[in-house]
Order: C-alpha cells, then sequence, then structure tokens
C-alpha cells in the first residue's frame, strides 16, 4: 500500500510535468525498500501508459569501487528492475560512477551536483533508511551542509547489506553518495521503511532531536 502510495506520487509530478511540456527531475533510492515501488511504476507503465519520456533521474549512491555491469552494483540494480522496463531515456538516468579514480572523485562529485542543479533540482526525493538512521549512503555523523562525496561506509551497515554479497568481505568498505544537503535541496521527499527491523530508526528520526549522528533525523527540518 506504501509502495503504490508513493508511485501515485511520482505518477502525478510525472504526468502534471508533461502536460506542461516540462521534464520531472526525480531522486531515485536503492535497496529492498522500494524494489515494490518500482514494481508498481512497471505495472503503471504496461497498464496504464504512464510514460518516462520526459523523466530525468539521479540515483542516491553507488558502492565504491564497483563495476556498474556488477551484479552488486546500484547500476545493475536500477536497470533490472525500473530503468530496463520502463520508457526512460537512457540517458536521462543518472547513478553516481562506481570508478572514478580516487584523486578525481571530488571533480565528479561536483560534476553531479552541477548535473542535478542544471535539470532544475530534484522535484522529489525518494528515500529508505538504514537502521542506524543513515540516508543514502550519509552515515551518522554526515554534515547537514554534505554534498555528493566519497563516505566510508558503517561495519554495521556492510553487515546489514552482506545478504546481498558472498561474504562479509566481498562489500565494498566505501561508496560515493549524494550529501545530506543534495537531498534537503529537493523540493519535496519522501521516506519509505516498512517492517519492525526499521521501527526504532523511524520513532527517533520523527520524534527524536534533529542530530547529525542520526542523519533522518534532519529531515525534520525540511518544509515538504
Ligand atoms: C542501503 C542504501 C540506502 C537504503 C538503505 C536501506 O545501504 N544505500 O539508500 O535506504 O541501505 O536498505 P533496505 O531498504 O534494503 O533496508
Amino acid at each position: 500500500e506504501g509502495s503504490v502510495y508513493a508511485a501515485g506520487v511520482i505518477a502525478k509530478i510525472i504526468r502534471e510535468k508533461a502536460e506542461k511540456g516540462e521534464k520531472a527531475v526525480i531522486g531515485m533510492a536503492t535497496g529492498s525498500t522500494p524494489k515494490s515501488l518500482y514494481d508498481e511504476l512497471v505495472r503503471m507503465h504496461r497498464e496504464e501508459g504512464l510514460s518516462f519520456k520526459n523523466v530525468i533521474t539521479f540515483n542516491l549512491d553507488e558502492y565504491y569501487p564497483m563495476e556498474a555491469d556488477s551484479i552488486h552494483s546500484y547500476h545493475y540494480f536500477m536497470r533490472k528492475i525500473l530503468f530496463d522496463k520502463i520508457d526512460i531515456d537512457p540517458k536521462n538516468y543518472h547513478i553516481p560512477d562506481g570508478m572514478v579514480p580516487k584523486d578525481q572523485i571530488k571533480k565528479y562529485a561536483a560534476e553531479y551536483e552541477k548535473m542535478i542543479e542544471d535539470a532544475g533540482g530534484l522535484d522529489l526525493q525518494i528515500l529508505g533508511i538504514g537502521q542506524n538512521g543513515h540516508i543514502g549512503f550519509n552515515e551518522p555523523g554526515s554534515p547537514v551542509y554534505s554534498k555528493t562525496r566519497l563516505i566510508t561506509l558503517d561495519n554495521n551497515t556492510r553487515i546489514a547489506n552482506s545478504a546481498d554479497f558472498s561474504t562479509l568481505s566481498d562489500v565494498p568498505r566505501m561508496a560515493i553518495t549524494m550529501g545530506i544537503n543534495s537531498i534537503m535541496n529537493a523540493r519535496e521527499i519522501l521516506l519509505m521503511a516498512w517492517g519492525e527491523a526499521k521501527s526504532n530508526a523511524i520513532k527517533k528520526s520523527v520524534e527524536g532531536k534533529p542530530t547529525e549522528e542520526l542523519p533522518a533525523t534532519l529531515l525534520q527540518h525540511h518544509y515538504n
């Protein structure tokens, strides 16, 4: 039900923008949480003619280092679950490149921010949440003014995500992620969380004091 609701929010933005001849700019998330949302968008595309021709997307994050073609990459995840099943123009979706040489990441990250800005900014950012309150891969301690950057993953994040890998040591130790500020600049934010494993993080995010120690609490400062 939550995914159907979220898909409805996205579809409304896409259709309203299409009517005006404008692009819809959507921030995408990965993880198990949004899978059912993407399934619903695919269903809407196939059964209701929802077109993604006027849609530009920016994904929150990618592991580092990570080849785009690896089955563990968020590139692969997004193509397989959504992009290859809808009519989005491949040049309109963007996912951080997990293979940028280290000494060029700063420049690359600034370019990623610039691309979002040039597209007109995010109309909507979809988020999941980590059990430690991370959003994107903004781990506890991520500054409120942070932009896209390289980050070291928390050990508990690596453990949580190791289910997708053969062993824990196969989980990358780093990631490129949009920052807290990049997320907060979206005109609307929709965070999805299902199940008891997320209840503690959600309780703190909604009822706790905003703190960089639990990045999702910072969303309390967003107006929409
Ligand atoms: C991952 C992603 C996040 C996601 C979170 C929760 O590490 N970088 O964007 O929200 O962890 O994942 P899941 O939805 O599988 O619980």
